[in-house]
């Protein structure tokens, strides 16, 4: 005879506490799970992180991790008019895409752009994944970009005007120049991604290295850097999103109707030049004081949650940061 229904409940009853034993010790290793680092599949170890799936959960307006950029300037090389970066180009829509606009009509004489920063500065080696898509509207470039100092930094420049024109520039600044003193091609390379960047979603990401800055469109390596003698990779760096059209060789005329470059996320994993953070990591997972510590190092490919400064376990002993339970 089968128990009766009742009776199948109850059985399940003393389970209830075990379970609940079971989950409680995970509920803590959430918050400073990845106090040590985030690990690359190719093992390379990163400190810090900011990541973000969407950025609806980031208020631009509060700015504690990412803000629009407000400055303007005159052309510089070969550009032809002015840019004027205002913080109203940039807006999180309700899907919670990043977009970055730029206007046609001009303000002073400059063409107005949109741009996000780090508030971090000393962002300092590391991988930097961005999911986004160019504009189709011809005349204005999307970039990444890692400024170091006024003369040192790493930039994807991405034109939105169609191909043969429609490169991938990839640079390490100041470029090393040849014999002849024209930029050699292991600082600045001009890549043709393989697609239309304004057709759909891709993975733009820079690894850069001490040693070398590889360049990868959806997974694929398109190039490997060297770093220019005169880069300077002891400061921290800042990193931005930014769009413009300043009417240069490589942008073409500046565009006719307002166009948009739209970013859906963002995964930054990165080492800090900041001396008090990096003694904070050290001793708080150096392996000879804190045995067994070492395991709170989580793959980079599992991070799924956002990780904001919030919820930084560096700074605040962690949060809830969507790392799937061991
Ligand atoms: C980043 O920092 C970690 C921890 O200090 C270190 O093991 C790793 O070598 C650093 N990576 C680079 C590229 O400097
Ligand atoms: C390189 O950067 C460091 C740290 O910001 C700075 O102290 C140093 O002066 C820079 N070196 C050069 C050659 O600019």
């Amino acid at each position: 005879m089968a128990p009766h229904p009742s009776t199948r409940l109850l059985s399940l009853v003393p389970l209830v506490p075990l379970l609940l034993l079971l989950a409680l010790p995970h509920a803590p290793l959430t918050h400073a799970m990845c106090e040590c680092g985030y690990r690359t599949p190719t093992l390379d170890i990163f400190t810090d992180a900011l990541v973000v799936p969407s950025f609806g959960s980031v208020d631009l307006d509060a700015a504690p991790d990412f803000f629009p950029s407000a400055w303007s300037r005159d052309p510089v090389g070969d550009e032809t008019v002015g840019t004027v970066m205002e913080k109203g180009n940039a807006v999180v829509d309700g899907q919670g895409v990043l977009g970055l606009s730029v206007r046609k009509d001009k303000k002073g004489g400059r063409v107005p752009g949109g741009e996000v920063m780090s508030t971090r500065k000393d962002i300092s080696f590391g991988t930097f994944r961005i999911v986004m898509q160019t504009s189709a509207v011809p005349g204005s470039l999307a970039s990444v970009s890692l400024t170091v100092d006024p003369t040192s930094s790493i930039s994807l420049l991405l034109p939105s005007r169609l191909s043969p024109q429609a490169l991938l520039t990839a640079s390490m600044n100041p470029p090393q120049t040849d014999a002849l003193g024209n930029p050699s091609t292991k600082s600045s390379q001009s890549l043709d991604v393989g697609g239309d960047p304004s057709a759909g979603w891709h993975e733009y990401r820079i690894d850069w290295l001490p040693t070398r800055t590889d360049i990868l469109v959806d997974g694929r390596l398109l190039t490997s850097l060297t770093p220019p003698t005169t880069f300077n990779s002891s400061g921290g760096s800042v990193f931005a999103l930014s769009h413009f059209g300043p009417g240069s060789t490589v942008s073409g005329t500046p565009p006719t109707i307002d166009a948009t470059f739209s970013v859906l996320s963002v995964r930054l994993f990165f080492n800090s030049s900041d001396k008090a953070r990096n003694d904070a990591y050290v001793s708080r997972c150096n392996s000879a004081t804190n045995a067994g510590k070492d395991r709170r190092v989580c793959d980079t490919d599992s991070v799924v949650g956002t990780i904001l400064s919030a919820n930084d376990a560096a700074s605040s002993g962690g949060g809830d940061q969507g790392i799937p339970s061991e």
